[in-house]
């Protein structure tokens, strides 16, 4: 079987950061940055990247500044042909560094924040970081580069939501993606935690459509639904294995960000296969690739082909089994598993948020 080739990467340069977000999607088992791949590595993984039909990037952590050799990392993609997006917090962003990056090649920068004011943004990421990141924000208007803001949305500031958008307003950016939060790494782990209420989300909704209406097309407003709270499950990464690989900052290379808890799959190295074998002939990436796979309701549903049968991650995380259809979408037998945790489970506002920090010792 021919395999069509990726798109799109996320390089996970680093799990370093000096941030410690509650709803972080890295491992709760964070790689340390002895065990990172070095200049060298991901040089050659860009190289390969672009042979293999990759043409956009992310880079991405933790956060991507605390790689020195970032600038060379950019040019490396950029020699391969590949697009570039800096993923940051904007911690560590300066004008000079930016000149660099953008010399090197970088075409767009993802800024995140954490709320609309200074006291919750810097609360919850758990690091004073609010003025850098207005900071970072005006260095990439002035930089002219492209600019998209990044909100992960939750319990604590879906409220805020109308602030959030004026801020983006304020900052200047072209884009804000507004991403309910998804429950993978320390964001499963604190899911009891952040888990909004389906009020919060109509509020939410409420003031996005206002907002949506009131804005000429700038900053366009990119809502990524709750998919807990929808009965339709989302096409996770396009398909498992169809569109794009994540390269953790080892150089392991998984189908997507959150399988390395998946039981039963061994993810191939960069650092002793190629990317093409791993991306054509590695079991994990053909274990959940196409629709054989599936069993029921997915095998026999018309939209097999649209949502892929969801999340395998969010399928395991729930049921414990990869390969049952993930129990966000209303048609799974789990769905009650879904519903238990958005509509039994009242929200118990004194579930402290546990911060992501590396165990001691590893990064
Ligand atoms: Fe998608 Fe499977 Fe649900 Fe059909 S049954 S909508 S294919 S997840
Ligand atoms: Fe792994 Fe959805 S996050 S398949």
């Amino acid at each position: 079987m021919t395999v069509p080739p990726p798109w799109a990467m996320l390089a996970e340069l680093t799990h370093a950061c000096p941030l410690h977000c509650p709803y972080c999607s890295n491992p709760v088992e964070l790689v340390g940055r002895a065990r990172e791949l070095d200049t060298a590595g991901w040089t050659r993984v860009m190289a390969e990247a672009g042979a293999l039909g990759i043409v956009h990037a992310h880079l991405s952590g933790g956060e991507p500044l605390l790689r020195r050799d970032l600038d060379l990392i950019v040019a490396a993609a950029e020699a391969a042909g590949i697009y570039t997006q800096l993923v940051t917090s904007g911690v560590g962003l300066d004008r000079a560094r930016l000149a660099e990056l953008a010399g090197a090649g970088l075409r767009s920068v993802q800024l995140s924040v954490q709320d609309a004011t200074a006291e919750t943004s810097d609360h919850l990421a758990g690091a004073r970081s609010f003025a850098a990141k207005r900071r970072a924000a005006a260095l990439v208007r002035e930089a002219g580069l492209p600019f998209g803001l990044n909100v992960v949305l939750h319990r604590h500031n879906l409220d805020s939501l109308d602030e959030i958008i004026a801020l983006a307003v304020e900052w200047g950016a072209d884009r804000v993606e507004l991403a309910n939060t998804q429950f993978y790494g320390w964001a499963l782990r604190n899911r009891a935690a952040l888990l909004p209420t389906r009020d919060q989300l109509r509020r939410a909704e409420r003031t996005l459509d206002a907002w949506r209406a009131r804005l000429p097309g700038t900053p366009e407003l990119v809502w990524v639904v709750p998919d807990y709270f929808e009965g339709v499950p989302k096409p996770c990464m396009g398909g498992w294995g169809a569109v794009s690989l994540t390269v953790a900052p080892d150089g392991s290379v998984l189908p997507c960000p959150g399988a390395y808890t998946l039981p039963g799959l061994t993810f191939p190295n960069v650092r002793e296969r190629g990317l093409r074998w791993i991306w054509e002939e590695s079991g994990a990436f053909h274990a959940y690739r196409g629709t054989a796979w599936m069993g029921g309701p997915c095998s026999g549903c018309p939209r097999r082909e649209d949502d892929f049968g969801g999340c395998r991650c969010q399928a395991y995380a729930i049921t414990g089994d990869a390969a049952r259809t993930d129990p966000a979408c209303a048609l799974s037998p789990d769905h009650h598993l879904i519903r238990r945790l958005t509509d039994d489970t009242p929200p118990d506002d004194r579930t402290p948020l546990v911060y992501r920090r590396p165990r001691r010792g590893r990064a």
